[in-house]
Order: C-alpha cells, then structure tokens, then sequence
C-alpha cells in the first residue's frame, strides 16, 4: 500500500463531470478543499493520449500545480488498459483514483464505473493491476449496490475488503444503488459499516449540504475524511465554511457579492484551461443559486452567448 499525501483539510471536493476543472479546484483549494479529484477520464482516452506528445494530455486532463494534492479518476474495466493508464498519468498526479460509482448509462453498458461492482472476481484483478503498476497510491470511489444493498449481500464491504487485500490506500463510499441515482438519501450507516470492516481511510460521502451535516457525517460514521459534491457547485466557500466549523464552531456567511467576486475569478482562471463556454455558464448559474435576485439573474446568464457576455452579466450584477 503507498501512503497517502498530505491533505489540507478531512473535507475534499468530489468528482463531478462538467463541474470540478482545473480552474474549478483551484478556487476550491484556495478555499480550503483539503484534496481534489479531475472529473472521470477514460483509461482508454489515457492510452490514446499516452501515445502523443504530452502537450495532448496535458490539454487533455488539464490541471496546476498549486492544486496539489491532485487525485486523477480513471474509469475502465480492462486490465491491461488500466495499467497502461495509470503508468501514463502517474507523473503528473499525486494519487489514482478508480471509479466504481459512475451510474451513467454509456459508462455502466462498457462494464465499468458502477457496473463493476458486480464482478468482484474481475475487479479485484483490476484493482491488483492498477495498485501493482504505480508507486503512487490508488483509492477507489464506490456507490452501496446495484439494486437492493442487502439483497446482493452488501457488495460494498465486500469490495472494501478486496480493496484493502490488493493494496487500495483508501475508499470513498457514496451509499446509494447505481438504480438510485441521486434519489433518496445517502445510508450514512452503511459508511459505519465499512469503517468497521476495513483498515484504511474511509472518505465519506453523500448529501453533505452544510457545515452542520460534514461534522455529523464523522461524528455517526467515524469517517476518516467527508467529500462534498453538489453542495460544493457555485460555493467553493462551504470549505473554508466547513473547516472553520469543524475547528471552532462557528463559520461566516457568504454574500451575493462575495459569489459574484468568486464567479468573475473563476472565469478568468477557466481562460487558461479551455473550458467549453456550455460548462462556463452552467458554472454561472450554479454560483446564482443563493444570489439575491437569483431568478431573473439566471434568465439573463442563460441568453449569454459567449465568455465576454457572460462576464459582463457578472459584472454589471
Ligand atoms: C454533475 C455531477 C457530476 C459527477 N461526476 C462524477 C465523476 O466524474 N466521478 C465520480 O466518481 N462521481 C461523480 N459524481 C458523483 C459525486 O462525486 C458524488 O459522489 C455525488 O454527487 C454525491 O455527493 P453529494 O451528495 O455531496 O453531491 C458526479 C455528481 C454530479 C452531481
């Protein structure tokens, strides 16, 4: 097993696709997000910008330096691929994270992301290959279950102890079945259970909204670190928020104007990191939410046609 690298802080930003890019972490760092992860990338893509000039991966899984510790997530099932993926991207990351979570349909049909966790024999040959072929340390991302957790036997903690057994340096459990979703509510016991089981970190994940439900997360589960999504889009802040809550109790309020400083910030970071403009405005929107006058701000967000437009929007709010 390789040792982890020092994180900042026990609250990390998760992997979202079309949300955590390189300017994205970056603001989440400043604010306090204590490890980052690039949006799922395919081990396939990897191999094939593996035999390019490294300028083509480098754009390909764009990332800085000062977003250190930086975690790549590769999804993939096949084994030779995975090593050859992780052996490419090695040198620019500081950790290798393996998707096990990923629900989507195109990820699921080529048996990989969630759908992995149905073939525990196959996976564990995955996992052994990916820890074996790099010297930096692999953690896995997993949902509870397909379908019904206790019905499959808890697939998880299964999982969790082949993960443990090949070498996994830690596990980040988002207790959902793939057929959930995003529905109903993450089974913060099943996090207990899984701590209970095995003996790396365990990072918790799963309706993490504020800094009142992170501190809960550790206090019911004895997780060893909370991971926060979709209450981390458009409010890189709940990280400073939430390290000072768990410090002292306490923690500031964010203004519409602060969310306006930060989006305008963003922008002129994403310049660096070809964001796609559809991405740029999502993000817009996102930092909306919570805004005064949030609603008709986001009408005019959405008539914007370019990046001048959008910073313009910003600007004049
Ligand atoms: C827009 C979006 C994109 C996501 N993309 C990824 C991804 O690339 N890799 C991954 O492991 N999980 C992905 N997830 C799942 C999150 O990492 C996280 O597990 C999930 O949102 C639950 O955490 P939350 O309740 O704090 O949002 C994504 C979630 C969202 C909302």
């Amino acid at each position: 097993m390789n040792h982890l690298p020092k994180f900042h802080s026990k609250v990390f930003l998760a992997p979202m696709a079309g949300i955590s890019d390189s300017a994205f972490r970056l603001l989440c760092v400043e604010e306090g997000a204590g490890l980052v992860f690039t949006e799922l990338t395919s081990i396939h893509a990897i191999d094939f910008m593996g035999k390019q000039e490294e300028k083509y991966l480098l754009n390909f899984v764009p990332f800085s330096e000062k977003e250190r510790p930086l975690a790549v997530q590769l999804f993939g099932s096949d084994i030779t691929l995975t090593k050859r993926a992780a052996q490419i991207v090695e040198p620019y990351f500081d950790m290798i994270d393996f998707n096990l979570g990923c629900p989507a349909q195109h990820i699921t049909a080529q048996m990989a992301g969630a759908a992995l966790l149905q073939k525990p024999e196959h996976l564990e040959k995955v996992l052994s290959a990916l820890v074996s072929s790099t010297n930096k340390p692999v953690s896995i991302k997993m949902r509870a279950g397909v379908k019904n957790v206790e019905k499959e036997g808890k697939l998880f903690l299964r999982i969790g102890k082949i993960a443990e057994d090949v070498g996994v340096s830690m596990i980040t459990l988002h207790p959902r079945t793939v057929d959930q979703g995003y529905s109903g509510k993450s089974n913060w016991s099943l996090i207990k259970e899984l701590k209970e089981k095995v003996n790396i970190p365990i990072v918790g994940n799963g309706d993490v909204r504020t800094p009142e439900d992170a501190k809960k997360m550790f206090e019911e589960t004895s997780c060893d670190y909370v991971m926060i999504g979709r209450a981390a889009m458009g409010n890189p802040f709940i990280f400073k928020q939430t390290n000072n809550y768990l410090r002292t109790g306490k923690y500031d309020a964010i203004s519409s104007e602060d969310k306006r400083k930060e989006f305008l910030k963003y922008l002129n970071l994403a310049e660096k990191f070809n964001v796609p403009f559809a991405a740029l405005r999502n993000q817009g929107m996102n930092f909306s939410k919570g805004m005064q006058g949030g609603a008709q701000f986001r009408v005019k967000i959405a008539k914007t046609k370019n990046v001048d437009e959008l910073e313009k929007v910003f600007s004049n709010y």
